[in-house]
């Protein structure tokens, strides 16, 4: 398996030892921590991950209440199989036939729509907070919340992809041909969704983007995220090892939560417009 190829490392997860530099216990006091942190850096990414999308009705992957324990783990050859077969994967796709969890997940995905998490991060965007957003989500919600320096890592289920020239298709402006799989009007190659499948190399440019901003950072805010999926949560922890300060914002512990320097035990859709009222008066 190649370094970019999306792969879930929960298996190789123990609980980690540290404790965080600055657990603040109840989410009030977390809260505060984490406006001053926020407005003392200079440089602010957020990294958010299917917690964001939770209170839009989307389930997550991970999780007692996710796609996972509801319908059993995937396999991570999905790429694998998509290009051993693209033809039968597309007529699986028009039939309907796809796994039980992918057809729930669309389901939610077609109905979601942005929850006040998604709009207090707009908000910090606007007020330049928040510089950049690294969204493992492919629902599409921050930017319809009106996020626009956004960096979809996973791609965005309404966009196609073709595996050739990476051109990008929104579905909505897409025929499908009476062919499967569907060619590439540009280079005749194969289309897939824009997602990112399991075992499928993050388009190397989208991963540059991202580190770049990483790079950058000197506070990350990751928002949602059980930090397991290479290779994007590896930049959590690139940006904890050059310095920067970490805030998670989710209800349960991660395997980035022992080397946090603030932990908001909340819901992001309380958490965040909590964080913006505080941000807005002066904190
Ligand atoms: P996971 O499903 O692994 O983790 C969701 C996280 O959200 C968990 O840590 C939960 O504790 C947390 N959570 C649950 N409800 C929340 C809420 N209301 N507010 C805030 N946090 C909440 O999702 P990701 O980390 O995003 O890839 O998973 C990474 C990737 O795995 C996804 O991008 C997806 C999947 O394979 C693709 O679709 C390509
Ligand atoms: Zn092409």
């Amino acid at each position: 398996m190649a370094q970019n190829d999306i792969v879930d490392t929960t298996a190789a997860y123990s609980s980690p030892n540290a404790s965080p530099l600055t657990l603040t216990s109840t989410p009030d006091t977390a809260l505060v921590a984490a406006a001053k942190a926020l407005t003392s850096a200079r440089y602010v990414v957020a990294m958010t991950g299917a917690g964001l999308s939770a209170e839009s009705g989307i389930p997550t992957f991970r999780g007692d209440d996710g796609l996972w324990a509801k319908f059993g783990e995937p396999r991570m050859d999905g790429y694998k199989r998509f290009l051993d077969d693209p033809h039968g994967w597309w007529r699986r796709e028009v039939t309907q036939t796809q796994d039980p969890y992918v057809l729930e997940l669309r389901r939610a995905l077609e109905q979601a729509q942005p929850n006040p998490a998604h709009h207090a991060l707009a908000g910090m965007e606007r007020s330049g907070v928040v510089k950049t957003v690294i969204s493992q989500n492919v629902d599409g919600l921050e930017e319809r919340a009106g996020l626009t320096r956004l960096i979809e890592v996973h791609g965005n289920r309404s966009k196609y992809r073709c595996i050739g020239c990476g051109r990008r298709t929104p579905r909505d402006t897409f025929v499908p041909p009476a062919e499967l799989p569907p060619p590439c009007s540009e280079c005749g190659s194969i289309v897939k969704y824009d997602s990112v499948m399991f075992g499928e190399p993050v388009p190397p440019e989208r991963m540059a983007a991202a580190r770049a901003e990483i790079d950058r950072a000197d506070c990350v805010l990751a928002i949602g995220t059980s930090v397991t999926v290479r290779p994007v949560s590896g930049l959590l922890w690139i940006a904890e090892a050059q310095g920067a300060t970490v805030i998670e914002v989710n209800p349960n512990e991660t395997r980035l939560s022992g080397v946090c320097d603030v932990v908001v035990r909340a819901k992001a859709a309380d958490a965040l417009p909590g964080l913006v009222s505080l941000l807005s008066a002066g904190t």
